[in-house]
């Protein structure tokens, strides 16, 4: 079975704009779809791989393997330090293709999703400490409810945070079954509303834990600093919380003066760093909705970095 289909990957490589002898940068190169898309265009681009999951970075090795990509098994939010490591200070292209492979979905014991029964693990970087089951099982319900509802946007949070509690007393959390069982005692079951639930509970869970929102902000911010003029930057993003944050980033770096309108003389000094390419977001064609279901929630944003 294919690892993770690229989504996009035409339209990517198109707004990368990619040039022999470029350095260009893949943020999350999960199974190297993208990136082997990008080496079949322009076989003479530097590229360097970055991803926090180990499984991931084994299979883009395998997938590139005869290219030569400089991969990084680091999360994307240390970005420009990498780089600085490696005497990389400018670069002319960036993708980020955020979230979670169709593979680590699909590996039950990574703990992602609620189809198959496993342990509530949720990590990307194997690595780090917290994991689903210590949050599910230590938090507090006020900061449960809080995680459900900021990450997850269901109306449901509460009383989920509520009934997480009570069933914890009489025995702990262990598995992805176990807790989607207790959504289900809120939700219902069978439903289109309560797999939607779920599929908000489990995403607010994975956020947290992954502490994804915050690493996408720092990092974009780190890219648009070291983009070369004329570079790009390119996102996919599955979700409206990331994609709020893809589009707020891009519309600020785009503006001259980010002074309140009662300010007549601009006293901020912020100067604009992007030209935005996508006005909306790109979505996929037809053909690609058909062939790659994971393909329908992406959206894709570009933008350039100003400058001689
Ligand atoms: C949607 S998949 C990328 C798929 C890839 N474009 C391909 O064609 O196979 C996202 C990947 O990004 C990684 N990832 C997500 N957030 C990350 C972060 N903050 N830092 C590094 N890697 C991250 C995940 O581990 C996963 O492998």
């Amino acid at each position: 079975m294919e690892y993770h289909l690229p989504v996009m990957a035409k339209e990517c490589a198109e707004y990368l704009n990619l040039r022999a002898g470029g350095i260009y940068i893949d943020a999350t190169v999960g199974g190297g779809g993208h990136s082997r898309y990008f080496y079949e265009k322009e076989p003479e681009i530097r590229l360097f791989a970055f991803d926090q999951d180990d499984e991931a970075l084994s299979q883009a090795s395998k997938t590139l393997e005869n290219y030569n990509p400089v991969f990084i098994k680091s999360n994307f939010r240390h970005l420009r330090t990498e780089l600085a490591l490696r005497k990389i200070s400018a670069i002319d292209g960036i993708l980020f293709d955020l979230g979670v492979s169709s593979h680590q979905i699909d590996e039950a014991e990574r703990g992602f999703s609620f189809d198959k029964d496993a342990p509530l693990d949720m990590r990307m970087d194997r690595e780090n400490e917290l994991c689903a089951k210590q949050v599910v099982n230590e938090y507090e319900v006020r900061e449960l409810r809080r995680i459900f509802k900021e990450y997850g946007e269901d109306n449901l949070s509460a009383r989920i945070a509520r009934t997480i509690e009570e069933e914890r007393r009489k025995q702990s959390i262990e598995t992805t079954g176990d807790l989607a069982r207790i959504i289900e005692q809120v939700a219902g079951k069978g439903s289109k509303e309560s797999l939607k639930t779920k599929v908000r509970i489990f995403q607010a869970l994975r956020i947290y834990i992954n502490d994804e929102l915050n690493a996408l902000s720092f990092a974009l911010q780190d890219a648009i600093n070291i983009l070369a003029p004329g570079g790009r930057i390119v996102v996919l993003s599955y979700h409206s919380l990331e994609d709020r944050i893809v589009k707020n980033t891009f519309r600020t770096a785009e503006q001259d003066c980010l002074c309140p309108t009662s300010i007549i003389n601009c006293i901020c000094d912020h100067k604009s760093q992007l030209k935005v390419l996508t006005k909306r977001p790109v979505l996929a064609d037809k053909e690609e909705l058909q062939q790659n279901i994971r393909s329908r929630s992406a959206k894709l944003r570009a933008a350039e970095k100003k400058g001689e």
